[in-house]
């Protein structure tokens, strides 16, 4: 295969808006389907040839490390950059100047996406570019790095969250997903953080450097905030993104049992779901449509589970209700507890027995 087959992957974010799930886990390894996150990340850059894959972390590193090692399991080869101090998006890319050489693929590490990166390539390949930006319209933009672009996609505009006031003048923005001329990286300083949306982009254009915007239909999501992870657990459940990283244990009609998983008779699945390693349902229970089990999760009698995430070990206490919501590992919810749509429980959490837990409003 002919083009870049190295990646810089942007990894060392806090994840402040999925807090406090990321108190425990950083945002590039919160489970999906009970794979690491960026394992989605991973398998797709491979299935499109790119298996030199550099990390850029700096929160909680260890805990990416820990969960992806160098890599191998997933066919490519990780290496990681970290940071002491955090160094921005474009400090971050930068940071990996010295182990990156060619055109890049650079991903934000928090966006799941299915698009097809060997055409991408070969858009920036067609057209001379020495930047490339994956664009995705989205209904609100405002969240996001706006991008105008001419006809032929040539970048006009770079717009990173416009303020309340500024006009919106395209539902075009920046998916997170760029292929980069590696020796644009030294235009960045290296001795302060750097942002690419607010300083790189812009001053690429400004410089009249070849940098274009590129957009082919996709599925595509930024998991960071707890509605947007849960959301986008629902789509990969739903079969609505490509990919071909798996839970274990077989598939039957859309329900993924753990071989080691125990399920008393009686034990109500409903499908899509995923049920991990060791998990166990009692007699009585109701877990599904869309509900997602870690390893060792126990669910009593009487209780349903659906629309909803579930870390390892959670404890279910008997006759719960819980629906749209995501529990973090080791949470402990007592006997007849409900819990709502949007509610977010910290890893090492207790719910009382007989609690309501809702969103207000
Ligand atoms: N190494 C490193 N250092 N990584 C960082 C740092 C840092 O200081 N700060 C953030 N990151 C990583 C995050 O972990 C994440 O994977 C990625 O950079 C983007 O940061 P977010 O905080 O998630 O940015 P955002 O979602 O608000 O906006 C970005 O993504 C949008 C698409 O989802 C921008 O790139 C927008 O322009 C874009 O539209
Ligand atoms: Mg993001």
């Amino acid at each position: 295969m002919t083009g870049p087959t190295q990646a810089v992957i942007l990894a060392g974010g806090q994840g402040t808006r999925l807090r406090p799930l990321t108190y425990a886990r950083p945002k590039p390894v919160v489970p999906l389907s009970n794979q690491p996150f960026l394992a989605y990340q991973l398998a797709h850059l491979r299935d499109h040839g790119v298996t030199d894959v550099i990390l850029s972390c700096g929160y909680r590193v260890d805990d990416v490390r820990a969960a992806l090692g160098d890599g191998e399991r997933l066919g490519v080869c990780l290496r990681y950059v970290v940071e002491d101090e955090p160094l921005g998006t474009g400090g971050g890319v930068r940071n990996a100047a010295d182990v990156t050489s060619g055109t890049v693929f650079v991903l934000n590490g928090d966006v799941l996406t299915d698009i097809d990166l060997t055409a991408m390539r070969r858009f920036h390949e067609a057209h001379g570019s020495r930047t490339t930006i994956y664009l995705t319209p989205v209904d609100d933009p405002r969240a996001y790095g706006l991008v105008e672009t001419e006809n032929d996609g040539r970048l006009l505009r770079f717009r990173e969250k416009p303020g309340r006031d500024e006009p919106i003048t395209t539902n075009m923005i920046n998916a997170g997903v760029y292929l980069i001329d590696a020796t644009l990286l030294a235009r960045m300083p290296a001795d302060r953080p750097v942002s690419i949306e607010r300083e790189f982009f812009p001053a690429l254009i400004a410089d009249g450097i070849p940098a274009f915007g590129w957009h082919l239909p996709a599925y595509w999501r930024d998991i960071g905030s707890p509605a947007a992870y849960l959301a986008a657990q629902i789509d990969l459940l739903a079969g609505r993104v490509h990919t071909r990283v798996a839970p274990e244990g077989d598939a039957r009609d859309g329900v993924r049992l753990h071989p080691t998983a125990e399920c008393e008779r009686g034990a109500v699945l409903e499908a899509p779901c995923v049920v991990g390693a060791g998990a166990r349902l009692a007699a009585g229970s109701r877990v599904g449509p869309f509900a997602v089990l870690g390893d060792g999760v126990s669910v009593s009698r009487g209780a349903s589970v659906e629309h909803a995430i579930l870390w390892e070990r959670v404890d279910v206490g008997a006759d719960t209700v819980l629906r749209g919501c995501v529990l973090g590992a080791d949470v402990k919810i007592g006997t007849g507890a409900h819990i709502e749509a949007g509610v977010v429980v910290e890893s090492g959490g207790v719910v009382p027995a007989g609690s309501r837990l809702a969103l207000a409003g």
